[in-house]
């Protein structure tokens, strides 16, 4: 069942593939293989400094283009308007692509507060095909609530920091009431403790899965894209076929039951953590 955006029309497929630190030939190959397992959204960001490999692999791929969902990120310090469109175009060209299909705001950078010019910018972006679909990721609903006031335009997406320890339920209930997908980053907590929780091995073991699978089964049956990032094939695809695993209701219960407030891995509250 694939999610769709309703503000760009874009429809996501129910797990994308991270790629942060994938770079070089290394990094090409590892996408090369994701695609292979049957990845169709590839996330990256400027800041990533691998939009060349990742357009590489796409390009090398027999996956045809317009199945491939690759999306990029603008860094904090572009966001003023021209800079931005620089930006996304310097995006498009190292992946070797004429257009990127997602393009997010990477943070919101609140002291700067620019970025609504950069949205602007993003907007300008779309009209002239540098990108299919745009939206923002680490925003906060007050920073949703002053795009839309000022351009009317909903994000296609937020890509937020999202897995038990952290689940951001009033994040995610306020992107569906705008009608914005919701995707997360590091949605195995980077391969920390969470892997060797206790609850969550219990659910696995009941489910003859790994954590790392119940986690992503977990992101799937709350309507969340996860964007795991794997370097060998058999996690690829284990991560990918993770989705199709059914919990049951209680294990949702048991999983909830995990989130701290403080469950940040890094402490990264877009309300104060910039990025540049
Ligand atoms: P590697 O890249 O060496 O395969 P996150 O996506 O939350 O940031 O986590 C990425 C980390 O999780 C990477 O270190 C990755 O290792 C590891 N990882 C990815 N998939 C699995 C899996 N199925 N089981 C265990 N570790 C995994």
């Amino acid at each position: 069942m694939p999610e769709t955006t309703p503000s760009d029309g874009l429809t996501l497929p129910r797990i994308g593939f991270g790629t942060a630190m994938l770079k070089g030939r290394p990094g090409a190959e590892a996408v090369g293989s994701a695609l292979r397992a049957g990845y169709r959204l590839i996330d990256s960001a400027f800041n990533y400094e691998n939009e060349g490999a990742v357009g590489a692999a796409v390009r090398a791929s027999d996956v045809p283009r317009d199945e491939v969902i690759v999306t990029s990120k603008l860094p904090g310090r572009h966001h003023a308007h021209d800079a931005a469109i620089a930006a996304v175009e310097e995006s498009v060209y190292r992946t070797g692509l004429d257009h990127l299909d997602l393009y997010l705001i990477h943070w919101p950078n609140p002291s700067q507060y620019r970025y609504v010019e950069a949205w602007e910018a993003l907007i300008h972006a779309r009209e002239r095909g540098l990108v299919r679909a745009i939206g923002v990721s680490n925003f906060l609903p007050e920073h949703i609530d002053r795009l839309v006031e000022a351009t009317g335009v909903v994000p296609a997406v937020n890509q937020v920091e999202l897995h038990p320890y952290f689940p951001q339920d009033e994040q995610r209930a306020y992107d569906a009431s705008r009608g914005i997908v919701t995707e997360a980053w590091s949605p195995i907590g980077r391969a920390g403790e969470m892997l060797r929780d206790p609850v969550l091995t219990q659910v696995a073991n009941a489910h003859g899965a790994s954590v790392a699978e119940v986690i992503l089964a977990w992101h799937a049956r709350l309507g969340v894209v996860p964007l795991p990032k794997a370097t060998a094939p058999d996690r690829q695809r284990q991560n990918l076929s993770a989705v199709d695993l059914e919990l049951l209701d209680a294990d949702v219960d048991a999983i909830a039951s995990l989130a701290r407030p403080d469950g940040r891995n890094n402490d990264q509250d877009p309300a104060v953590y910039e990025e540049f």
